[in-house]
């Protein structure tokens, strides 16, 4: 049969990148995908028009002008800007902390009346906070932490803000402006017509087997080419040899419905600690669509078990301890490199994936081309 460059295990955004640099080079790459997509958890899906982003809302945002012009060179942008509401018990705030949220709450104008309140607020810790909600209180003060915090971070980790390490926030932004503009960087958007077209981009030019797992055919897979890059999850390539790492999850309810806007925003975050999922996502809004019908997906927080999509690593002591040990073997292996948010055991966002994948091509791969 065909002998390959690079057998790219995981058809997802890292390898994605390493496909694209690889043709720019004439290098010819084998993807094998267990799903039967391309995309990882980018992929969207198109359901009466809408993509929907089956695996997680993804907005596309970053510092990196580099990166940015890399994909904005690929695939046209739209101007969307994340706004998320949060709705507490039918109230509705806007989110990040900012004065849009604090005019709501307490009637006020100015920024100075936003301070003074918060001030007062945070005084109800003294010292050293002891656990989540005395940090939480002693950045926002009670009013923004008992309607907007409180039953948010409660589901997310599944246990009472008491009971959670101060650690957990490290710093809660609010801003004395108004601006609803969730992230910082200076580029921002999601592609016109959702992430495939960024991944037929990427991948182009690449032989495919999709539907298999690497790992029961990995004798024969690797054998055909030169070199494999793995984006699996590490502990699966060595056969849980020192035992499973963990993961968080999250469990999604897509629901398609017979109107055309149904909350009016893309992300919509449930703060309450009654209503039983986190956010709901109204994937339409994510591209300004205006079809009949509409989609949404409300995410519920899950315990990980076997079997489930493994979203989040949780890089506490224990887990990052066994991934050391992971990576060492990693290293020994001859032809195998390991990357991305499985490979690397590490939450990346886009950007960042892509980054690291440029960076690894450059140091790892293009140079031992060179040194050949
Ligand atoms: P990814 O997981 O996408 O790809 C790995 C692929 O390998 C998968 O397709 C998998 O099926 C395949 N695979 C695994 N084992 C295999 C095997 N044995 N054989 C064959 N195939 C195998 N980022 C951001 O910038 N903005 C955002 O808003 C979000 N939102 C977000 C929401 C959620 C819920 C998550 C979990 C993540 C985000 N992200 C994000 C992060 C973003 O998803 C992430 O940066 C990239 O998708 C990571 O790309 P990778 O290629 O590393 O992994």
């Amino acid at each position: 049969g065909k002998h390959y460059d690079y057998l790219l295990v995981g058809g997802g955004l890292f390898n994605g990148i390493i496909a694209h640099e690889a043709g720019k080079q004439g290098k010819s790459c084998l993807v094998v995908e267990k799903r039967s997509v391309l995309g990882g958890n980018i992929h969207c899906r198109e359901v009466e028009g809408i993509m929907v982003h089956e695996y997680g809302a993804h907005i596309f945002h970053t510092s990196n002008r580099e990166v940015w012009d890399y994909v904005s060179g690929l695939v046209e942008f739209n101007h969307y800007i994340n706004s998320p509401v949060a709705n507490y018990h039918g109230e509705i705030y806007n989110l990040p902390f900012n004065m849009n949220t604090f005019s709501k709450m307490w009637g006020i104008r100015t920024p100075q009346e936003a301070r003074e309140i918060i001030e007062s607020q945070r005084k109800v810790v003294s010292g050293e906070p002891k656990n989540l909600e005395e940090q939480a209180i002693s950045q926002v003060g009670t009013d923004v932490y008992e309607k907007l915090v409180k039953g948010y971070t409660m589901k997310q980790w599944g246990r009472e803000c008491k009971d959670l390490p101060a650690s957990i926030i490290k710093r809660l932004p609010v801003r004395y402006i108004y601006d609803n503009n969730y992230f910082n960087d200076p580029y921002q958007g999601i592609p016109k017509g959702g992430y495939n077209g960024l991944i037929e981009k990427l991948y182009d030019g690449c032989d495919v087997i999709l539907d298999t797992d690497y790992l029961e055919e990995k004798e024969e897979l690797s054998g055909m080419a030169d070199q494999v890059i793995y984006t699996g999850t590490i502990d699966s390539y060595f056969d849980y040899c020192y035992g499973k790492l963990e993961y968080r999850t999250l469990r999604f309810e897509h629901e398609l419905l017979n109107e055309s806007n149904h909350q009016g925003v893309a992300v919509m975050n449930y703060t309450d600690g009654e209503t039983p999922y986190t956010r709901k996502i109204e994937h339409k809004h994510f591209d300004f669509g205006t079809q009949e019908k509409t989609v949404v997906s409300k995410e519920y927080p899950a315990e990980w078990t076997d079997g489930m999509e493994p979203y989040y690593p949780v890089n506490d002591e224990k887990n990052s301890a066994l991934y050391a040990r992971y990576q060492e073997l990693g290293e020994k292996e001859e032809k195998v490199f390991f990357g991305g948010r499985l490979g690397e055991y590490k939450y990346y966002d886009m950007d960042k994936v892509i980054e690291s994948a440029l960076k690894f091509w450059r140091e790892k791969l293009q140079d031992k081309e060179k040194q050949d």
